[in-house]
């Protein structure tokens, strides 16, 4: 296995959040009229016309014109027909550079040949699922387990957002503590308890419309990277039920925009010992990507539950599951561990660890291992922020600004040819 990291230099975390606060606190500026309606009418009306079109019908039947979150855009969502490697061509016949990698499970790339073709010899002796055992999905655990040595079970599910909820439902049994505590803005998918403190540290409750505070209640956060704080929560928790789980994004929280020191992990870790909580790795994103070994790998540390999503299943439907120390998957027996006398934690999933997800899981997983993709994806991305033809992505992270016009949710793709770099927006305080 390759046991390099795509991290070649960790960043003196201290000082990009510092970056960062100095970042936030300016006025907001933004693209001007002027430059937005050149860019509406040179590129989005003159050469997006049939993704304008098919959106608009769309519309009517479909909230917002698009069924994805990732796929909202300003004036209008683009229409996409075609991927490869790391260009996508809309409707119109356009090219782009896929800087979204469909939110992260395409490590590869889109569509790699080394994979597909498994696949389709997979869907041409078996179809995409059958509700029963098949060898892909021991090919796939066993090969997550010996990629992450804190893995010695596995359990595929269908996405990182029920592992996530399995993951408290395993810690409450295996501690019989109440409480789950999390790093604020931390993003653990879009359950009900988890989507406490999301986003913006500090925020609790307010960021997830539509779930009843109550059930919030036994959720707590902390602010990212403070280990005082972590602990007073714990200390505090003792007199209310005790903790099960500490869950961490584990370089920062919506995937380290707001990073966290390399040695803090370690003592998370100290500190979840100390309280009788488990410490619980939400690895959705940097799971075979820091490195096979996960970023657990890099910072040394020892989970006792992994969350994983995204890239196990390669970017085919199904992605997510839960692996950890053989004491607390044992509270997901399905079947044959009769023998363990344990309650059984509550979970289910029609299309869970379908031959199709996990086929495709293990072909991305065995790729990745023999091209050593985890270490030339950081190498590229490093040079990308350093690109001296780039130097307005310098910063450290782009600041979620809900009524600011290029917020995140659109910043993902960028036009190949397009004004987008030929003449960088002007940048001025917005009026
Ligand atoms: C860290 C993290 N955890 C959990 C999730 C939820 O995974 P899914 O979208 O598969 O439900 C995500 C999704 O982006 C994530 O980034």
């Amino acid at each position: 296995m390759d046991t390099r990291f795509a991290i070649s230099e960790y960043p003196d975390a201290a000082a990009v959040n510092r970056q960062l606060n100095e970042l936030i606190s300016k006025p907001i500026y933004t693209i001007t009229d002027e430059a937005l309606k050149k860019y509406e009418e040179e590129y989005f009306e003159k050469k997006c016309a049939k993704s304008k079109a098919m959106i608009s019908e769309a519309r009517n039947i479909i909230p917002g014109g698009v069924q994805h979150n990732l796929a909202f855009n300003y004036p209008f969502p683009l229409v996409f027909t075609k991927a490869s490697g790391n260009k996508l061509y809309d409707l119109d016949g356009n090219e782009y550079y896929d800087f979204l990698q469909a939110g992260g499970p395409t490590v590869l790339g889109s569509n790699p040949p080394e994979v597909r073709e498994q696949v389709i010899d997979l869907l041409n002796t078996c179809g995409p699922s059958t509700g029963l055992f098949h060898e892909f999905e021991y090919k796939l655990a066993k090969k997550i387990s010996d990629c992450v040595p804190t893995v010695d079970m596995f359990r595929m599910l269908q996405s990182g957002t029920e592992a996530c909820m399995l993951g408290a439902r395993i810690a409450r049994l295996a501690t019989k503590n109440r409480n789950i505590v999390k790093m604020g803005g931390a993003y653990h998918g879009w359950s009900d308890q988890l989507g406490y403190g999301i986003r913006i540290p500090g925020t609790k409750f307010t960021q997830a419309n539509g779930v009843p505070i109550r059930i919030m209640r036994d959720t707590q956060e902390f602010f990212p990277g403070d280990l005082d704080a972590l602990e007073r929560v714990l200390r505090f928790n003792m007199f209310r039920g005790g903790t099960a789980a500490v869950y961490l994004e584990p370089l920062g929280p919506e995937s380290g925009s707001r990073p966290v020191d390399k040695n803090f992990c370690k003592g998370v870790e100290r500190l979840c010992r100390k309280y009788g909580a488990l410490l619980v790795f939400d690895e959705v994103v940097t799971g075979f990507r820091v490195g096979m070994s996960g970023a657990q790998g890099y910072f040394d540390c020892s989970p006792d539950l992994t969350i994983f999503g995204k890239v196990v299943a390669g970017g085919y439907p199904g992605a997510g599951g839960v692996g950890g120390k053989r004491e607390y998957m044992k509270y997901l027996g399905a079947g044959l561990d009769g023998a363990v006398k344990v309650k059984k934690a509550f979970c289910g999933g029609t299309l869970s660890a379908t031959p199709l997800s996990c086929a495709a899981g293990y072909f991305t997983l065995e790729e990745m291992d023999r091209t050593n993709a985890c270490v030339k994806a950081g190498r590229r991305s490093s040079q990308s922020v350093t690109c001296p033809s780039w130097p307005s992505i310098r910063a450290p992270s782009a600041t979620w600004r809900p009524w600011a016009r290029c917020s995140s949710p659109s910043i993902g793709l960028s036009p190949g040819r397009s004004l987008a770099y030929s003449t960088p927006p002007t940048r001025e305080r917005p009026k």
